[in-house]
């Protein structure tokens, strides 16, 4: 059965994409088989894995995730194999910058995504569909929720990172309104600096916080990341050694066991 998990956080550079492209290769390493879809017009996740000149090609080509969106198109049809065996990829488009508006219009439109990734999960080629949500709550972010069975929330371990995390919260129960099995797999704290004690601060508000599952692999920051998304490479792919990429392998470890 093939499993769908978004991850999503209303509070902008939490390590959402950074997390999502990461896991997807370290996934890939550990013998599964992932299908990315880039829900965001940054484009970020799409350029984890293609240079930025084809990532622009595609954006404005008809093979991305708005037109399939504008459309109403089975998903299968929009996949591109990225340089890595086991990821595959349905990239985004700047002009998904109007999809709260493709989506205003349309028929049952909190389940459009999900209609359309029912074409991907009948066909059971992938364990893992991994999500990138942006960082909005809108109806499109509605929709990857409702798509997806479980959540992972990254965020940032920085002062102004807990705070509007009950708001993601509230919204999370909203959609579990719709989408009754949908789940929150849990919180991986991002972009921890060692020297600053607003982690322990992060790590002890989120253990105080009743029914929520925090992951114990936490990502530090690292200037790989940096390095890996300039050259459009997930992290990991380049070098296993670095902080970010052994972190990362640890955390698909956790997730791997726990779904
Ligand atoms: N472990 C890390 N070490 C260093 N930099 C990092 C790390 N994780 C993320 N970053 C940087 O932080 C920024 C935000 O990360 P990312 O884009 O993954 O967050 P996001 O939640 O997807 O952002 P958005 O809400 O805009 O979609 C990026 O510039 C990224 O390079
Ligand atoms: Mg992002």
């Amino acid at each position: 059965m093939t499993k769908i998990i978004c991850f999503a956080n209303n509070k902008g550079g939490s390590g959402k994409s950074t997390t999502c492209a990461s896991l997807a290769y370290a996934f890939s390493k550990a013998g599964k088989k992932v299908l990315l879809i880039d829900g965001d017009m940054q484009l970020n996740l799409t350029l984890s894995y293609f240079s930025e000149e084809t990532a622009l090609e595609i954006a404005s080509s008809e093979k991305n995730l708005y037109n399939a969106i504008k459309e109403q198109k089975p998903l299968d049809e929009f996949i591109y194999n990225t340089e890595y065996e086991g990821v595959d990829i349905i990239p985004s488009s700047t002009l998904m910058s109007s999809v709260e508006f493709e989506l205003f219009t349309k028929w049952q439109r909190e389940f459009i995504l999900k209609k359309m990734l029912k074409s991907v999960v009948d066909k059971n080629v992938y364990d893992y569909v991994l999500i990138d949500a942006p960082p909005t709550l809108g109806c499109w972010v509605m929709n990857i929720l409702c798509a997806s069975d479980k959540i992972i929330l990254p965020v940032e371990a920085s002062p102004w990172g807990l705070f509007g995390l009950a708001n993601m919260f509230e919204f999370i129960s909203q959609v579990q309104e719709l989408s009754p099995n949908l789940e929150l797999l849990g919180v991986v704290v991002t972009k921890v600096d060692a020297r600053k004690n607003y982690f322990k601060q992060t790590m002890e508000t989120l253990k105080s916080t009743d029914g929520i599952n925090v992951f114990e692999t936490v990502i530090h920051l690292d200037s790989s990341v940096e390095w890996a998304q300039d050259n459009s490479k997930p992290v990991g792919s380049y070098k296993k050694s670095t902080r970010s990429a052994l972190e990362y392998s640890a955390l698909a470890d956790e997730i791997l066991k726990a779904y």
